[in-house]
C-alpha cells in the first residue's frame, strides 16, 4: 500500500526565547507517513520530536514549510476550517505522561467519551457508556474500571485508557509521543504489543515517537532518526538495523544493550562528534526507501 496519509514538507519551528535568541527545534524537515503503515520517529531528547508533532496536529503553526494531510494544507488557516471536523477527529495524539494529559478530575467513563460528545458523535454502541465500556474492554481493561479516576490506575492502564479515548474517534493517523518512555520494561512491551495490534485490526498510520532505537525496532516499518530538528536518515526498520549509514544512527544503535552477555562484553559504544562532519549536509538516497545526511568528513589537521 503506497498512498501517502501525510506529507510534511521542509517543516520548520521557531521558538523565540527573547529579540536576539530564537531555537530552531524543527529544521527543514520533510517526511512522508502512508496509508496503514506504522513510521518511527527517533533522537535523543530536546531533538525536536514534540514540536515536530504538535505542528502536525496544529497545536503549534509552524514557522515554514507545508503539512499535507489526505492533499490538505493543514496550516493554511481556510483549508484547515473546512476540513475541522475531519482533521480534529481523524488525527489523534497519545502524550508520555498519561497522568497529566488526562484529566484527574474525570472518571475513566467519562474520559473516554468526552471526544465523542466534544464533536457531537452519535456512540454506535448505543450508549456512551457502553461504547466506553466496549473501548475499555478493547484496549484490554475490564468494565469496574470505568468509574475511577486517572489516579487510581497504574501507567500502563493510564496509557490504556488514553488509547481507548483515541479509538473512539475511528482516527486514520495516531501520534505517539513517547507512550512507553515513563513505563517499566515489562509494561511497555504489553503497550507495544496493544500497538501493533491495534494497527493490524485497524489498519491506521501510527507516527511513533521514541527516544531509542530499541523501541521501535519491531513495532514500526520505517523509521527515520532525527538530529538538532532534522532527520539525518530514514530507512525501512529492518534495512536501518542491518545497514545503518548515518554515524549517529550507528551511535543510537551502539547504545543499545545486548541481551547475550557474551556479546554484550564485546559491545562497542560508538560517540557521534558533530564537528568531525559538515552540517546540515544533503538527504540523498541510497536504495529504495534508504535515505541518508551526507556531509563531508572534516579532517582534522
Ligand atoms: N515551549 C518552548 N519554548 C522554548 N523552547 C522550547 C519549547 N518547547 C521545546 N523547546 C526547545 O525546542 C527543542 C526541541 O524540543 P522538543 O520538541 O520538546 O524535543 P523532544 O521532544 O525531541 O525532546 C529543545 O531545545 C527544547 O528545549
Ligand atoms: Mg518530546
Amino acid at each position: 500500500m503506497c498512498e501517502v496519509l501525510l506529507d510534511v514538507q521542509h517543516l520548520t519551528h521557531y521558538f523565540k526565547i527573547n529579540s536576539k535568541i530564537k531555537i530552531r527545534a524543527v529544521d527543514d524537515l520533510s517526511f512522508q507517513i502512508r496509508r496503514g503503515e506504522i513510521f518511527g520517529l527517533v533522537g535523543e531528547s530536546g531533538c525536536g520530536k514534540s514540536t515536530a508533532a504538535y505542528c502536525l496536529m496544529n497545536i503549534y503553526r509552524p514557522f515554514s514549510g507545508k503539512i499535507l494531510y489526505r492533499g490538505i494544507d493543514i496550516c493554511d488557516p481556510k483549508a484547515y476550517r473546512r476540513n475541522k471536523k475531519m482533521l480534529q477527529t481523524s488525527r489523534q495524539m497519545i502524550f508520555q505522561d498519561s497522568a497529566s494529559s488526562l484529566n484527574g478530575r474525570m472518571k475513566v467513563a467519562e474520559i473516554i467519551a468526552e471526544p465523542m460528545e466534544i464533536h457531537h458523535i452519535r456512540p454506535p454502541r448505543g450508549s456512551l457508556r457502553r461504547e466506553a465500556e466496549f473501548q475499555l474492554h478493547y484496549v484490554g481493561m475490564e468494565a469496574s474500571y470505568l468509574d475511577r479516576y486517572p489516579s487510581q490506575l497504574s501507567g500502563g492502564m493510564r496509557q490504556r485508557v488514553a488509547i481507548a479515548r483515541a479509538l473512539t474517534m475511528e482516527p486514520a493517523l495516531l501520534i505517539a509521543d513517547e507512550p512507553v518512555a515513563s513505563l517499566d520494561v515489562s509494561i511497555q512491551a504489553q503497550i507495544l504489543n496493544l500497538f501493533k495490534h491495534l494497527q493490524s485490526e485497524h489498519g491506521f498510520s501510527i507516527l511513533f515517537i521514541a527516544h531509542d532505537l530499541s523501541v521501535v525496532k519491531y513495532l514500526c516499518d520505517r523509521v527515520g532518526v532525527m538530529y538538532r530538528g532534522r532527520l539525518v536518515e530514514t530507512a525501512p526498520s529492518g534495512e536501518l538495523f542491518e545497514n545503518p549509514l548515518h554515524p549517529y544512527t550507528k551511535a543510537l544503535l551502539s547504545a543499545i544493550p545486548c541481551p547475550d552477555p557474551r556479546r554484550e562484553r564485546h559491545r562497542v559504544w560508538q560517540e557521534y562528534d558533530p564537528a568531525l562532519f559538515e552540517w546540515p549536509g544533503e538527504m540523498v538516497e541510497i536504495s529504495p526507501d534508504h535515505l541518508v545526511r551526507k556531509g563531508e568528513e572534516k579532517i582534522e589537521n
